[in-house]
């Protein structure tokens, strides 16, 4: 039975390169997951966007002196770019500037207006008296009063989570240095929140699924109490608000970038020619919808985002929202400010696509914070990429095409340690696509470097270098035994390294897109002819570590 399948992944802010810990955050989990699948038959759709709202881009394109647009455009080309060279295989990445994007946002806004889950109040905000406006929540700092973080900002709390209002702030101070800062009443719309406080507890303790740091966080936060809370300020930076009277104010960027996820999924419809191919995602209550995001935005996905569907009717909730953790960097927290990161730009200017999707997916901080160095960037190329599945690859292909000229050997009898190797690939498959059905990322890819490793032993029991001088039909079967493992591994590993599977799926003679060919086993056809191969993987010398380790310290701020 084919499953759908909505993949939706946090909105990047325009205003910036990615680094490192947003890729393993939630670009690639979610691309494994999505080419999974894919393979698997399933109806997949899969999209993201620039978030080109908020003070994030405001404050870039003040600091350069030029337009929000002119920063989002330089950083949404970027971003495509990137996706294309790292291989995240978005169906639709758009951005939060589209016209579409902003009919659906109002489009919703009125729907909850409407029917009572949005409603007007005044409120009390950050004004700077100096620069005569209102200030963006982001600008004011204080104290946290869930958690006494002394540098919490007067949006979220970056130490417990909890998102936050301005006035909730102890001792709240403007965060642009010493500008005075007082509070203003103004009038703004609100979410209901309150009325879905326990219809969303009820909801989060069903997801028995879900990660526990996820559900914990989550459960806490509900029993903690919601607050009903603005989703409209006093900026003109964003989304209109369609109601007169509201000019001088913008849909606030939380309410507005969640809503993307509905708004992408249908301009992708739009595109297909196929308005309507949207709904069952959304509609569909056998579809699943999968959230992949950081663990800063975990209180929008599995609070404000299904209360937002909730509201609206008949519009599932999410299936699952497996958010990372934090991805630090040679043993320190990634900083943007600081320039503590490793930009994806830069590193595909110097590296393959495939080493990173790796090194980032065997630590992928899928349940505690994890860490990126370049030494084990460099272990684990040598070592796990190119000694032991390239290797194994290229010792196989070579040693066939030399032996058998250029053409796949028939098997003879296989013998116990044949067939128990040929068992386990289906067995790889199907453990493997277990793992990634639910989101163990780091447990599918030990399955199948596992399995990389069984058959590495079994070659070096073979020993089919030996064989050759004497039993020609011995050797055959052994490397057709070891073919066929090829031929699983490529399978299982093109979630996580798609550019090379691809070239093994071509070294081993077959044609077309190696994700067209469904999560099973193709065995080896014997007598199909193959090309030369060539190496996988590229060996990296242990200078290189050095070197971006001594890159990393010098950009530093
Ligand atoms: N741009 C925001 C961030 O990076 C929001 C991302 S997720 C969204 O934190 F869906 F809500 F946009
Ligand atoms: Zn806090």
């Amino acid at each position: 039975m084919t499953e759908r399948i909505f993949v939706a992944v946090a909105w990047p802010y325009a205003n910036g390169s990615l680094h490192l810990g947003q890729l393993a955050g939630c670009y690639l989990p979610a691309d494994i997951f999505a080419r999974y699948h894919r393979m698997r038959g399933n109806e997949v759709l899969m999209v993201s966007g620039s978030d080109q709202h908020g003070t994030p881009v405001t404050l870039r394109a003040e600091r350069e002196g030029v337009t929000p647009q002119e920063v989002v455009g330089r950083f949404h080309a970027e971003f495509l770019d990137c996706w294309e060279r790292i291989g995240v295989s978005f169906d639709l990445f758009t951005t939060t500037g589209t016209r579409n994007h902003r009919e659906v946002v109002q489009g919703l806004f009125l729907n909850l207006l409407n029917k009572g889950h949005i409603y007007k109040d005044s409120m009390l905000l950050p004004y700077s008296a100096e620069s005569d406006r209102f200030l963006p929540d982001r600008y004011v700092e204080g104290t946290c009063p869930h958690c006494g973080d002394g540098g919490a900002r007067g949006d979220q709390c970056e130490s417990c989570g909890r998102t936050l209002n301005p006035t909730d702030l102890i001792n709240p101070r403007s965060a642009i240095g010493g500008s005075s800062l007082e509070f203003r009443e103004s009038e703004h719309f609100f979410l209901r929140l309150t009325a879905f406080q326990k219809g969303l507890l009820e909801w989060v303790s069903r997801q028995d699924h879900w990660r526990p740091n996820v559900l914990n966080f989550t459960r806490r936060y509900l029993e903690d109490g919601l607050k009903d809370r603005a989703i409209t300020r006093d900026i003109l930076w964003g989304v209109p608000i369609p109601l007169e009277g509201y000019e001088s104010k913008r849909v606030y960027v939380w309410f507005e970038a969640v809503t993307g996820y509905l708004s992408a999924a249908k301009e992708w419809a739009q595109r297909r020619g196929d308005p309507q191919a949207w709904e069952p995602f959304f509609t569909d209550p056998g579809a699943k919808a999968y959230y992949f995001i950081g663990k800063d935005n975990i209180p929008f996905h599995t609070i404000i985002w299904p209360a937002m569907l909730a509201g609206a009717g008949s519009l599932i909730p999410p299936y699952d929202v497996p958010a990372n953790e934090f991805l630090n960097m040679e043993d320190a927290k990634i900083s943007t400010s600081r320039n503590w990161a490793v930009w994806l730009p830069d590193y595909l200017d110097r590296f393959d696509p495939d080493p990173l999707r790796y090194v980032l997916s065997a630590t992928m901080p899928e349940t505690s914070d994890s860490n990126f160095t370049w030494h084990d960037f460099v272990r684990r190329n040598n070592q796990e990429l190119v000694a032991t599945y390239g290797n194994l690859a290229h010792r196989v292909l070579t040693m066939t095409h030399r032996s058998f000229q250029g053409r796949f050997p028939e098997p003879g009898e296989l013998d116990d340690a044949d067939r128990e190797l040929m068992a386990r690939l289906p067995k790889a498959l199907d453990e493997a696509g277990g793992h990634l059905s639910r989101c163990r990322f780091r447990q599918a890819l030990t399955t199948a470097m596992g399995l990389a490793q069984a058959a590495n032993r079994y070659i070096d029991a073979k020993a089919p270098w030996q064989t050759r001088k004497t039993d020609l039909g011995r050797t055959g079967s052994t490397l057709w035994v070891c073919l066929n493992a090829l031929s699983c591994l490529r399978t299982v590993t093109h979630p996580f390294l798609p550019f090379s599977s691809q070239r093994l799926h071509e070294m081993l003679g077959f044609e077309g897109r190696v994700e067209d060919g469904g999560w099973r086993l193709h065995k080896i056809a014997a007598g199909q002819s193959f090309p030369q191969p060539t190496p996988l993987f590229t060996k990296l010398d242990e200078s290189v570590a050095e070197a971006e380790q001594e890159r990393l310290r010098a950009e530093a701020a």
